[in-house]
C-alpha cells in the first residue's frame, strides 16, 4: 500500500504488520541515541490545516528518529491564509520533493483527495479529517490495548505473537466501549473498523443526540446504559465532546452530560480489574472524564502518546519503503 487514509483498508494482516512493526520501533526510544537511518534522504511533509499538539510532534518525532527531513506546515502563518488553495499547496510542496505528505484538514476527504488528485506522487497519510477518520489514531489504541490487555483474564487477547482465535487477530474477544461524542469523532470511525477487523467486540455509549444517522449499520453495538457496560469491558475509551461543533440541541448542559455519560472513579469500580481506561485526547477534564481517573494507574493516556510515535515511525517506515530494519540498523 502507498497510503493511510482509512482504517477501513487496512485488512487483519496489514494491522498486524503495522502494530508488529510498531513494536519493533519502540526499541529505538529505548536506545541513548534514539535513531534508525533508514529514511535518510527522505522528505516528510507535515500540513496541518487544523490544529494539533500530539498528531503533529509525534509524526514529527517519528520521522526524525527515522533520519527524514521534517517539513512542518501550518494552514495558520501560511499563504493558506491569502487564500492558496490545496491545490496550489499541494504543488508547492510536491515541487519541493515531498516523499510523504501528513495531512489534517477540517474537510473529511482532504486526504483521499490528496491521495488521488496526482498534486503529490509520493505517499499520503492521515492525520485526521473532519469527522471521517484518524486511522493512526486507531492504531495507536490497539497498539496500547494489545500490550496492556496481553494475557489478562477474562478470555482477552493472547500474548503478543500468538493468534487468538486462528486468525492472528490479537484482540479477538476483547470487549471495548467508546464513550461520548460519537456524531462528531473521527477517532470512533477509525476505531470501530481497525477494532473489529482485530477481532474485538465494540460497544458505542452516546447519547441519542450524539450518535450519526445510520450507526446501526456500523459493526458494533449501540448502548445508552454506561453503567451497564462497563463491567462487561475490556478496555473504556473516553471521546472528548466536541462543544465547538455543536449546539444546545445536542448538549443541554455539562452537569447532566458528565452525571450520564462522564467517567469517574465511582464507575471505574464497576470495571473488571484488569480493565484500562483510555481517550485519545485532548480532554475536558471534569466533564468526559475527572481528573482523578485521567491520572489514575488504569489510565493509559500517556501511554498512548508514547505509543503514538512507534506507531507512526512503522506506518512512515513501510509506507516509504524502508529497507530491512536489522540491516537498517546495522550500519548505526
Ligand atoms: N488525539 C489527537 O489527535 O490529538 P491532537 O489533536 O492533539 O493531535
Amino acid at each position: 500500500k502507498r497510503h493511510l487514509i482509512s482504517a477501513a483498508d487496512l485488512s487483519v494482516e496489514d494491522a498486524i504488520l503495522i502494530l508488529d512493526t510498531a513494536e519493533e520501533m519502540s526499541q529505538v526510544a529505548s536506545r541513548p541515541i534514539k535513531k534508525l537511518p533508514t529514511l535518510r534522504g527522505r522528505t516528510v511533509v507535515n500540513l496541518f490545516f487544523e490544529d494539533s499538539t500530539r498528531t503533529r510532534t509525534s509524526f514529527e518525532l517519528a520521522a526524525k528518529r527515522l533520519s527524514a527531513d521534517v517539513i512542518n506546515f501550518s494552514a495558520k502563518g501560511s499563504s493558506v491564509s491569502k487564500g492558496e488553495s490545496l491545490k496550489d499547496t499541494a504543488l508547492t510542496l510536491q515541487a519541493m520533493g515531498a516523499d510523504a505528505v501528513v495531512i489534517r484538514h477540517s474537510a473529511s476527504g482532504a486526504p483521499h483527495r490528496l491521495a488521488h488528485s496526482g498534486w503529490i506522487h509520493g505517499s499520503v497519510l492521515n492525520a485526521g479529517d473532519g469527522t471521517h477518520e484518524h486511522p493512526t489514531q486507531a492504531l495507536l489504541d490497539a497498539f496500547t490495548m494489545r500490550r496492556r490487555l496481553a494475557g489478562a483474564p477474562d478470555g482477552g487477547p493472547v500474548p503478543h505473537g500468538e493468534a487468538g482465535d486462528g486468525t492472528g487477530r490479537d484482540l479477538a474477544g476483547r470487549r471495548v466501549a467508546i464513550v461520548g461524542d460519537v456524531l462528531h469523532s473521527r477517532v470512533v470511525r477509525s476505531n470501530v473498523h481497525l477494532l473489529t477487523t482485530l477481532g474485538a467486540e465494540v460497544t458505542l455509549v452516546a447519547p441519542p443526540t450524539l450518535l450519526p444517522i445510520g450507526v446501526e449499520s456500523w459493526p458494533c453495538r449501540v448502548s445508552y446504559d454506561l453503567d451497564e457496560v462497563l463491567p462487561k469491558s475490556d478496555a473504556v475509551m473516553m471521546l472528548r465532546v466536541q462543544r465547538e461543533r455543536m449546539n444546545a440541541a445536542f448538549f443541554p448542559t455539562e452537569r447532566e452530560y458528565s452525571r450520564r455519560y462522564g467517567l469517574n472513579a465511582e464507575r471505574v469500580a464497576r470495571l473488571p480489574e484488569h480493565a484500562i481506561v483510555m481517550h485519545p485526547g485532548p480532554m475536558n477534564r471534569g466533564m468526559e472524564i475527572t481528573a482523578e481517573v485521567a491520572d489514575s494507574a488504569r489510565s493509559t493516556i500517556v501511554e498512548q502518546v508514547t505509543n503514538g510515535v512507534s506507531v507512526r515511525m512503522a506506518a512512515l517506515y513501510l509506507l516509504l519503503g524502508g529497507a530491512d530494519l536489522a540491516a537498517s540498523d546495522s550500519g548505526r
